[in-house]
């Protein structure tokens, strides 16, 4: 799969919400690097454009890996198409995969109103590292170095949370967490 010449294509895959036990998870590492996984990122990515999300880790898809994918500058709009109804369009890609990722150096902080697909209607400011610095392979098992800030950098600490089972809320004050704990699990059973 060529990145830069990314097309919208794959299936949607359902999303896991949370207290699903996949998602507090250590996921395990990527071992192979072949078609199948080729075909997990091309369905992630799918997922998380028409979610519509900027990052989407494998475990959010029941996959115990590490991995996650994100595109934090597409545009999303909608429009009325000829038959008169609303459709919503999407252009301007720019995914990228992450595996095995490891964050090797971060510096300052930095708060963001913060939302996952696996805790729907929840939006809370997280505190967060500014500036990072990560190492990740590809699809193809390359081995690569990147120095991201602000929206990326607040990204891959998010997705490479759910790595290490570790959803947005429970970064929160203890008050806050028990509060969305409780409200989730309430959901889950109804
Ligand atoms: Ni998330």
């Amino acid at each position: 799969m060529n990145l830069e010449k990314y097309e919208l294509k794959g299936d949607q895959l359902p999303i896991m919400t949370y207290p699903e036990p996949v998602l507090s998870k250590v996921a395990k590492p990527v071992t192979d690097f072949n078609k199948d996984l080729e075909h997990l990122v091309k369905d992630m990515l799918f997922t998380m454009y028409h979610a519509p999300g900027i990052g989407l880790a494998a475990p959010q898809v029941g996959e115990s890996i590490r991995l996650f994918v994100l595109d934090v500058d597409y545009d999303r709009e909608t429009v009325t198409n000829s038959a008169g109804k609303e459709e919503v369009r999407l252009s301007g890609f720019h995914p990228m995969v992450f595996i095995n990722p490891v964050i090797t150096g971060t510096s300052g902080t930095t708060t963001y109103e913060e939302g996952c697909l696996s805790v729907p209607g929840v939006y809370e400011e997280v505190k967060r590292h500014k500036t990072i610095h990560v190492k990740y392979q590809d699809l193809k098992g390359d081995f690569h170095e990147l120095e991201a800030d602000d929206m990326l950098a607040i990204c891959i600490q998010h997705e490479n949370d759910h790595l290490d089972g570790v959803v947005f809320i429970e970064r929160l004050s203890n008050l806050k967490k028990n509060f969305y704990k409780k409200k989730m699990l309430k959901e889950k059973v109804r």
